[in-house]
């Protein structure tokens, strides 16, 4: 799988890097980057010899400094938006992905590229990371699922600041507030990613994708329907 205009897709045995690469753009969501995402995450899902899977971004600037703002004026209407979204979500691509997913993140991550690491499991970041939200200030709402995500990762006060206010998290904040698991120096980070992202591939992958399934289906049931979640899924399989 090669060739996409956006999106570079790498296999390090069962080690899947997908780099969002317009690093000239600080890697700005575009039309294009949501069709190559699409195409290369629906194969992904399907593809057994891929246990963990590493989102970064290429260049020095940025992971993702959110949705195209060059393409906004050109953007289809509402109307056409909301029936591409409707055969081609990508959003609810990322969410029913069974495999771990680990966000290696450095420079800005604003916008939908906040919202793209908040699909993920685990968020590695470079100290010069910046997070932010700048949908409402605006004059729109974050498209992709920040309003439901952040609050899940940040709480209902933290998530209310970034968004209300635009006010941009360092990664030392981002660290103290929950946001990234950990902080690791700019030249060790995807040696890190890479690291934790083998580390997982090695263990048992029907037990990790449960495991991950019963946390985040669970995080969305009452607790007792959870706890039957969790013994379902602790069945050895047939
Ligand atoms: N969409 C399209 N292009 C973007 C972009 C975006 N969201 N963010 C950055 N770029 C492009 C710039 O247009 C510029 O390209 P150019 O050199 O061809 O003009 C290049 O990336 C570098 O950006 P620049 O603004 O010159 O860098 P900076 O270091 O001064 O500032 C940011 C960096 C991220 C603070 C600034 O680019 C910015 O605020 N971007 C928009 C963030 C945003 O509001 N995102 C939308 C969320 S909905």
């Amino acid at each position: 799988m090669d060739g996409f205009e956006t999106v570079i897709y790498e296999k390090h045995q069962s080690v899947a890097h997908v780099i969002l690469n317009r690093p000239q753009a600080f890697n700005a969501y575009s039309v294009q980057m949501r069709d190559d995402l699409y195409e290369v995450l629906s194969a992904i899902r399907i593809d057994d010899e891929v246990r963990v899977i590493v989102f970064s971004g290429a260049g020095e600037k940025a992971f993702c400094a959110g949705a195209d703002l060059k393409e906004f004026l050109t953007a289809p209407s509402a109307v056409k938006a909301r029936r591409i979204r409707a055969v081609r979500d990508l959003w609810k691509l990322f969410l029913s992905l069974p495999q771990p997913l680990i966000a290696a993140l450095h420079g800005y991550v604003l916008g939908s590229g906040i919202e793209i690491s908040l699909f993920c499991d685990i968020r590695i970041a470079s100290p010069d990371v910046v997070f932010g939200l700048p949908e409402v200030g605006l004059g729109i709402l974050p498209a992709a699922g920040a309003t439901q995500t952040l609050p899940r990762v940040l709480g209902l006060a933290g998530s209310l600041d970034m968004l209300l206010t635009g006010r941009r998290l360092t990664g030392q904040e981002a660290l103290a507030m929950g946001l990234v698991n950990q902080l690791v120096p700019r030249e060790k980070l995807m040696e890190k990613a890479e690291e934790m992202a083998k580390k997982i591939a090695a263990y048992n992958p029907a037990v990790v994708q449960n495991a991950k399934q019963a946390v985040r289906t669970g995080l969305d049931l009452p607790l007792e329907q959870g706890l039957e979640l969790e013994s379902r899924l602790a069945l050895p399989a047939k």
